[in-house]
């Protein structure tokens, strides 16, 4: 029996479907199964990851745990729902994030410091483990979708920041080619797309998928941290993701085989994921 976190959403959501085509068991997790829309076959149960009392029902009988974590929103929790989760799971794939140091010393209030801690507490935990690595998702992009919608405009910061965003289904991939294999424990796997694009190209792209014109308006650093405040963003979180824009605008991030080499098939472009999810921007 494999236990999916993050069952409702982009890449957890994946995971589920792929378990369950690969002949899997499946149990999700949700804190509400009545409002989960999940695929047939995958049993929905209650339970809250920032409350490890609330997952005895979820654990019981589970053999591996594909852990999304809601970064940064369960972190005070972390140690006792960890150690909750390996005292039943003998094997734990993570969906850590590109740039999580093994080093300690990542501040614990920002995004890639809380995969740290997690990634801390599963290796100490004695458990199998394996952390998927991915840098930024396609799914990023959505963020636009109302703003390319509307007008057709994307006002954002440092356009020229360069990455090789990935499809959710990729990343699910990967974990699925993981936990259903042999000969992943303790590896740290970098997952990314096929190809980088600057977020000018990525606005371009998605332009010419969907058929209607789009252009990028360049933000100033502040007035993007401002907005990203607005929307609830604890600070440092925030302060991170512009400043991570900013290195990526001066070295652009790499590509890895890293999804081909553990699933078989290529990642997938981004012009492919633009399609997949076409109507979030028309
Ligand atoms: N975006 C990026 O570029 C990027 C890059 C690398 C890594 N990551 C990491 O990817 C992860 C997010 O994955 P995603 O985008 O697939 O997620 P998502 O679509 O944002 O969905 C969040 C999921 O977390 C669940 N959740 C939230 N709070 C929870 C709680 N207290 N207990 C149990 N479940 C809870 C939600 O389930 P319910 O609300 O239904 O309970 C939902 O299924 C984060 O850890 C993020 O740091 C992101």
């Amino acid at each position: 029996m494999i236990l999916v976190t993050g069952a409702t959403g982009k890449v957890g959501g994946q995971a589920v479907a792929q378990f369950l085509g690969a002949g899997a068991a499946v149990r999700a997790l949700a804190r509400d199964p009545a409002s989960a829309r999940l695929p047939e076959g995958a049993e929905v149960v209650r339970g809250d990851l920032a409350d490890p009392g609330s997952l005895d029902a979820a654990l019981d009988g589970v053999d591996s745990v594909f852990l999304v974590w809601p970064t940064l929103a369960a972190d005070h929790a972390a140690p006792a729902t960890i150690e909750r989760i390996t005292e039943h799971a003998r094997r734990v794939v993570y969906l850590s994030a590109r740039g999580t140091s093994d080093a300690p010393g990542q501040d614990p209030n920002s995004i890639l410091g809380s995969h740290a801690l997690i990634e801390g507490l599963i290796e100490r935990s004695g458990a199998e483990w394996t952390f998927l690595r991915p840098g930024g998702f396609a799914a990023n992009t959505l963020m636009w979708a109302a703003q390319i919608r509307e007008s057709g405009v994307v006002r954002w910061v440092h356009g020229a920041a360069t990455r090789p965003l990935i499809h959710e289904r990729d990343i699910a991939a990967a974990g699925v080619s993981v936990l259903t294999g042999t000969g992943h424990a303790e590896a740290r796997y970098v997952l990314t797309g096929p190809e980088a694009l600057t977020q000018v190209e990525q606005v371009t792209a998605i332009g010419e998928v969907i058929g209607r014109p789009t252009r990028w308006e360049e933000l100033a650093p502040e007035i993007a941290l401002r907005e990203l405040l607005d929307q609830g963003w604890p600070s440092a979180a925030a302060e991170g993701i512009i400043d991570g824009h900013a290195r990526l605008a001066a070295t652009p991030e790499s590509t890895t085989s890293t999804v081909e080499e553990l699933t078989g098939a290529p990642a997938t472009p981004f012009r492919r994921w633009v399609a997949d999810h076409a109507d979030d921007f028309r």
